[in-house]
């Protein structure tokens, strides 16, 4: 751990800021509140020159992935243990959230919260992986994604380049830029466009299938299960189904995408039908899965909620 932050109390520079972010994501809000797809990826050239000799993710990583979006901190944060906590509605009932918040490192995705939820997914997170679609999501509520923890909590953005890059002079970019001045015990970071091309390799390495001519997204899942084998060394996953799930018979009861959407979409449903979708791009949720039980027995990853 041990991130340490040169930020000083500018105050009024704060509240202007502050002030600033609440306007612009009011007007966010208003342009883009029908985007709620977390899929919004746009493909870009898979450099196989990237690709790596060996798959031992402790050795692909590197600090070199993720650049502050501010400053000039470094992703140092390592962990013994970490509880990665899923989005899944199989954290629901689990009565987990203690046991969560005794772990040292607590991972989350994206807007999923923990105010009212505490009991099963705990209150702490160390670190929030955060994809390009999420953004406004998190930003809109401060007090729940960005300002609400004892210690350092670190965000990495995923996303393309184009949106999430530090060449990238969008609203997005600004937008975190701003998170990131604002909210001076957050360490942001974006995973750089040389890294994003690793993810892609990694996924052409694991399943046979270049992501983009199978017409594939990749999931926040699939870049927080990687980035929590490069920081810590025991992960017990909390409401993973394992990837042969959704294919039993009889069919499984019906459960929420996500444990905070208990009305959204079916969670099964939804791999399913991404999973053998062909016309536009998909998330293989279940391929990624399968690629996740392969990892579990390479590295120490547990899953609870279901156990498998
Ligand atoms: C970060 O920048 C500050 C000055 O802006 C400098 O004093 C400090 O040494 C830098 N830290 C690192 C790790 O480069
Ligand atoms: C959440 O945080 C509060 C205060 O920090 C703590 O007392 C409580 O036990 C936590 N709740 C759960 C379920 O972990
Ligand atoms: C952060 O939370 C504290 C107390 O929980 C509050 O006093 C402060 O105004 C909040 N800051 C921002 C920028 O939301
Ligand atoms: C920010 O971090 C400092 C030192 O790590 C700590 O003393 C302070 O309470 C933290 N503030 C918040 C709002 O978490
Ligand atoms: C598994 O956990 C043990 C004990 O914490 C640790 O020594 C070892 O390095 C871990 N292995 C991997 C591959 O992370
Ligand atoms: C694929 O998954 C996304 C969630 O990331 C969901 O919004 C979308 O509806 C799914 N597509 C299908 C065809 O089920």
């Amino acid at each position: 751990m041990g991130l340490r932050l040169r930020g000083k109390g500018q105050q009024s520079h704060k509240m202007v800021i502050f002030a600033a972010i609440f306007i612009l994501t009011t007007l966010l809000i208003l342009y883009g509140s029908n985007n709620t797809n977390d899929a919004i990826y746009s493909p870009f050239h898979v450099d196989t020159n990237h690709a790596l000799k060996n798959t031992d993710l402790k050795k692909w990583a590197g600090k070199d992935g993720y650049v502050p979006v501010y400053g000039n901190k470094s992703m140092s944060l390592r962990c013994h243990h970490c509880a990665l906590v899923t989005s899944s509605s199989h954290v629901l009932g689990s009565q987990a959230g203690e046991e969560i918040d005794r772990t040292e490192c607590v991972i989350r995705m994206n807007d999923a919260p923990t105010l009212g939820y505490d009991t099963d997914v705990g209150n702490r997170t160390s670190l929030r992986v955060v994809a390009h679609s999420s953004v406004f999501r998190v930003v809109r509520k401060p007090n729940e994604f960005l300002n609400r923890s004892e210690t350092n909590p670190v965000i990495i953005f995923w996303g393309p380049p184009n949106k999430i890059g530090k060449e990238a002079k969008g609203t997005l970019y600004r937008l975190i830029q701003r998170v990131s001045m604002t909210y001076t015990n957050l360490s942001c970071f974006s995973i750089t466009p040389n890294k994003m091309r690793r993810f892609d390799s990694l996924f052409h390495r694991e399943t046979g299938q270049d992501r983009q001519k199978s017409h594939s997204w990749l999931s926040t899942g699939w870049f927080t299960m990687v980035i929590a084998i490069e920081i810590c060394d025991n992960i017990k996953v909390y409401g993973m189904v394992p990837p042969n799930h959704c294919g039993k018979k009889p069919v499984s009861k019906k459960m929420p995408y996500h444990y905070y959407k208990p009305r959204g979409a079916d969670e099964c449903v939804t791999y399913l039908q991404n999973e053998s979708g062909r016309r536009g791009n998909h998330h293989r949720f279940i391929t990624e899965k399968q690629v996740f039980a392969r990892w579990a027995k390479q590295y120490n990853i547990t899953f609870t909620h279901p156990n498998w």
